[in-house]
């Protein structure tokens, strides 16, 4: 295969050169999430892989990004989209071969991209050999020790171990059939019933993963996602739990989860009082399920930590974790455990100025007070895309989707032009920011996909209650006019596509001034020339209610979040804007960067 490579001249010797301490390359990046089965498909199944990535990393090279995340590429059923594996060292033949994936890696460190694989040690695959021996093996063998095997209650232990329910709908337990037939014991599960819990109490495990980390990081990976890493560990005693409200699909129990947790009173003072005394609003925390957030779960980051330290460079480790608070979140960054961690409390803050203020200030608090830097993220794979989650008048509960028949659905426009303001407000804060492929093409939810199209377990979980997460996993626009959009020669798509992505494909947006493609280039680019990651925030007041306005070495970032255009400062050069502006006037849902040198 051919892919333009940068030429030796410009390689770095080694993207895995040290750099001094607090100055790790992932504190500033830009970390562009690649979701493999959707990204570009070079065989023409309908599927992405890795072949395909390949092709069109230059494509990420010239957007401006620093890294890219790919999600789960090995051994698995795919009952869960790859995320329920069953081999963690060896490449899943629907995405290619393991030297497929030493040549992504060294054509992706020649374009000076770095490469985060995403490692999913809470669950396997029900096919995993280690599952499948411990079914084969009697109860209590060592086999068994290494899920979370129970006898079940009641008269002839029919009734499961609690009543804790699975993030996918339905109990958290299964039950397996013993070689003669009867019933035996239960397995807990917090996802999927093919996705069958480990039990990290079990030395055996840990060292299986420690291992496995040092698999990945020989082959010359950057760092890891760690999937689900607020779920390792349970409470003792396993003890049942009864949940206080809806609490969306991933366990979030954040504001958004549960609106009334922002103290009104508050938000009323808030309202009337000048800028500069508006408080840091703090969600208040819904105790933690007793399958979420434990303490005990840092030990294991620690010896994380001392794995990835005996490696040359700088290698992340970033934390999918639901923790609530903030500050309780910022404990899993400390020195000594991960590098960072997704920052979900700011992907769902509602899209006003007060608590747009209010999150920023309380993300780049708690992360600081560890010595790590804040993450911002938007959009996800588990998510609505923010093109259209920014619009929706009704709540939807992280996970759990949108359809045709949900209520409070978004206007696209609005919802576009939320998305690129919020967007240019994200790049424009000092740490690290996580993008969503497909989002610098200002990509909505796709709402209308076919039932019978439809693969999230969520949707066969719940009976269809939920919708599930495949409307921000659609393969993405390329060509305008090409099969597929360009996702492969032959047309075929895992997920369809929608016929309105024609003018939004890649190539209908590159060098067209005002696209969202060239607003995030010009974005990215300006943060890397103004050194914006490593700055700091400096909120600017008297802009009025609607409005945040704050400066960032020598860019002012202007964002009107209101329904009213509000006028400009008056000097400074214009170098980005998320609109167009004509007149000395900042539209509504507008976002602007002023340099203003002074
Ligand atoms: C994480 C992944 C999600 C997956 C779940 C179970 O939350 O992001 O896609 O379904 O873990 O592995």
């Amino acid at each position: 295969m051919t892919v333009e490579s940068a030429p030796d001249s410009v390689r770095p010797a080694s993207l895995a050169e040290p750099t001094i301490p607090g100055t790790e390359w992932w504190r500033t990046a830009v970390i562009y999430q690649i979701y493999p089965r959707s990204f570009a498909d070079s065989n023409g199944d309908g599927v992405g892989d890795l072949e395909g990535i390949m092709r069109r990393l230059p494509a990420l090279a010239e957007l401006g990004i620093d890294a890219i995340w790919l999600s789960p590429f090995v051994r698995s059923p795919q009952k869960d989209a790859g995320y329920d594996v069953s081999d963690y060292c060896d490449v899943d033949p629907i995405f290619g071969t393991l030297s497929d994936f030493d040549e992504l890696l060294a054509e992706a460190h020649a374009l000076r991209l770095r490469v985060i694989v995403d490692i999913v040690p809470n669950h396997t695959s029900d096919q995993h050999r280690w599952f499948q021996e411990a079914l084969a093996a009697p109860e209590g063998s060592v086999e068994r020790d290494r899920y979370i095997f129970r006898d079940g209650k009641g008269k002839n232990g029919n009734t499961p171990p609690n009543n804790w329910e699975s993030v996918f709908g339905g109990g958290m337990w299964n039950r397996v059939t013993r070689p003669d037939g009867t019933p035996g014991q239960w397995y807990l599960h917090i996802f999927d019933a093919s996705q069958p819990d480990l039990n990290w109490e079990n030395r055996w495990v840990r060292d299986q993963f420690e291992a496995i980390l040092r698999f990945w990081l020989d082959r010359g990976v950057d760092g890891f996602r760690v999937d689900v890493a607020h779920g390792m560990i349970k409470e003792a005693g396993l003890p049942d739990y009864t949940p206080p409200v809806e609490t969306g699909s991933m366990g979030g129990t954040t504001a958004i989860a549960d609106p009334a947790a922002l103290d009104p009173a508050a938000l009323d003072r808030a309202a009337l009082a000048p800028d500069s005394a508006l408080p840091k609003l703090e969600p208040k925390p819904i105790p933690s399920p007793p399958y979420w957030g434990q303490p005990a779960v840092h030990e294991i980051w620690r010896e994380w930590h001392r794995v990835l330290e005996q490696y040359p460079g700088d290698r992340v480790l970033c934390a999918e974790a639901w923790v609530d608070p903030l500050s309780k979140m910022a404990l899993w960054v400390r020195p000594d455990e991960m590098s960072q961690a997704f920052n979900f409390d700011y992907m769902f803050t509602e899209w006003n100025a007060l608590e747009q203020r209010a999150v920023i200030d309380r993300s780049i608090d708690a992360f600081s007070a560890v010595g790590a830097p804040s993450t911002w993220v938007l959009s996800n794979h588990d998510v609505v895309r923010h093109a259209s989650r920014l619009a929706l008048t009704a709540e939807s509960p992280q996970g759990a989707g949108i359809g045709p028949s949900s209520p409070g659905q978004p206007d696209p426009v609005l919802g576009l032009r939320r998305a690129r303001a919020a967007s240019s407000v994200m790049l424009a804060l000092p740490g690290s920011s996580y993008l969503y492929q497909g989002e610098e093409l200002g990509l909505p939810e796709v709402i209308d996909l076919p039932d019978a199209a439809r693969q999230d377990p969520t949707w066969f979980r719940t009976r269809g209650e939920k919708y599930g997460r495949d409307g921000c996993r659609v393969p993405i626009p390329w060509e305008s006019d090409a099969p597929a959009y360009g996702f492969n020669d032959t047309g075929a798509s895992w997920l369809p596509q929608p016929d309105e992505w024609a003018t939004l494909a890649r190539d209908a947006q590159v060098g067209v001034p005002g696209s969202t493609l060239e607003l995030y280039r010009s974005a990215l680019a300006l943060r890397r020339e103004f050194a914006l990651a490593s700055g700091m925030v400096e909120w600017l007041d008297g802009y009025g209610p609607h409005v945040l306005a704050l400066r960032n070495g020598v860019v002012t970032v202007i964002a009107n979040l209101g329904p009213i255009a509000v006028e400009l400062p008056v000097g400074g050069d214009i170098i980005l804007t998320s609109e167009k502006i004509t007149g000395g006037a900042l539209p509504s849902e507008t976002t602007v960067w002023i340099r203003t040198d002074s």
